[in-house]
């Protein structure tokens, strides 16, 4: 039976209010925190840094799943690594050599995700496969919180899941961007295993987390 884990994106938190914000996401059972890094070049928009992540490490032990919207991310990515995070993942258009920073968050005894945008083909990761922990798949063109999830996304995922069925590979396929009750199962039945969610766990069924996180878990 796939272990599904959710991973809310505080992306969608009240930033005036993140440490408690993260402890409600904890009590409500949250696998994970999932911290969107953006750095307003690599996307248009622009977010927290190593300096908030490692205050926030302080106060819970939820592995900290950190997506990268940064270009040029190599040179940051011990800082990173540094500030707590658990999870690195980058997306391939930000750096030079792609096996170059995935050893250099190996190096750290971090573990690897590699995001792909909607525009960006599975091949170019297929080389990697055997070398990270996750791909993270973007339902969204990344930046913002509360987009339209894309339909076209679940044939990446179903084709990603067979590639890493016939190779026989445990790679995690997480998937991030507009995720919902009613394309959640779609999802997860299309191969996914993470479900990041912002929007729909901070603000459905009147901001009850617990409710929309086994909501989503159950899909
Ligand atoms: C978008 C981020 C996503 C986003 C998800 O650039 O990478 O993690 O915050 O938020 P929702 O669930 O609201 O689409
Ligand atoms: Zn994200």
């Amino acid at each position: 039976m796939k272990k599904i884990k959710i991973s809310p994106s505080i992306l969608s938190a009240n930033f005036s209010e993140l440490g408690n914000e993260i402890k409600r996401l904890e009590q409500g059972g949250a696998d994970m925190i999932h911290v969107d890094v953006m750095d307003g070049h690599f996307v248009p928009n622009l977010t927290i840094g190593p300096p908030v992540i490692k205050n926030l490490r302080e106060i819970t032990k939820l592995p900290f799943d950190v997506h990268l919207m940064i270009d040029p991310v190599h040179k940051y990515i011990k800082d990173y690594a540094d500030a707590g995070a658990d999870i690195i993942t980058i997306h391939p258009e930000a750096t030079e050599n792609l096996s170059e920073s995935i050893n250099h968050i190996k190096s750290f005894k971090k573990k690897v995700g590699v995001s792909l945008n909607p525009n960006t083909e599975l091949n170019l990761v297929l080389d990697y496969l055997d070398k990270i922990d996750l791909i993270l798949i973007m339902s969204v063109y990344p930046g913002f919180g509360g987009q339209k999830f894309m339909p076209e996304i679940i044939k990446k995922i179903k084709d990603l899941d067979n590639i890493k069925k016939d190779k026989n590979l445990n790679f995690d396929i997480e998937v991030d961007g507009g995720i919902n009750f009613s394309n959640a199962k779609k999802v997860l039945d299309a191969g996914a295993s993470i479900l990041v969610s912002g929007t729909t766990i901070f603000k459905e069924n009147n901001g009850d987390i617990e409710k929309n996180i086994k909501t989503l878990r159950t899909a």
